[in-house]
């Protein structure tokens, strides 16, 4: 079949029509798509251990918040810190973490808690944990030669 030449050319534009219209969309989600919404705060990467809440990482009870804890973590090749946290099964925890180095995850196995950590950014979430057990926690961005071994865990006791 033959196809006539103003077809080909009106193909064409389609064609061309669609990839800019595809381009847009890539370079809008590359540029925009990874919104902090959970990182609001700013922190200076080099002064994380001096800056609070980042200078005592670990397991806080607080009062008078919409939350029972807050569970403060600084993440840095290729650890955590901290590295071991028991919570209370029920207790509504916020996590407040960042990186002091390179962008790390932080992956709360068995949980929607899935948080990229960077540095100089502040990633918060509100999480309970109702079910009690050892949680394993997990860089999942990829952050140099010892990612694989980077992990914490998550005791929720009673
Ligand atoms: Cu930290 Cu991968």
């Amino acid at each position: 079949m033959k196809v006539h030449k103003l077809e080909k050319i009106i193909l064409m534009t389609g064609g061309v029509t669609l990839l800019l219209f595809l381009s847009v969309l890539f370079l809008q989600n590359f540029t925009f798509g990874h919104h902090h919404a959970a990182a609001i705060e700013t922190v200076d990467p080099k002064k994380t251990d001096e800056t609070a809440p980042f200078n005592k990482p670990g397991l806080k009870k607080v009062s008078e918040k919409e939350w029972d804890y807050e569970l403060v973590i600084v993440a840095s090749v290729f650890q955590y810190s901290p590295s071991e946290v028991e919570i209370p099964v029920g207790a509504k925890v916020k996590i407040i973490a960042t990186s002091k180095d390179v962008i790390h995850g932080l992956e709360v196995v068995e949980t929607n808690i899935n948080l990229m950590l960077e540095p100089g950014l502040v990633t918060e979430k509100i999480a309970t944990f109702r079910k009690k057990g050892e949680y394993l926690v997990l860089c999942n961005e990829y952050c140099g030669n010892g990612h694989h071994y980077m992990s914490g865990i998550l005791k929720v006791v009673d």
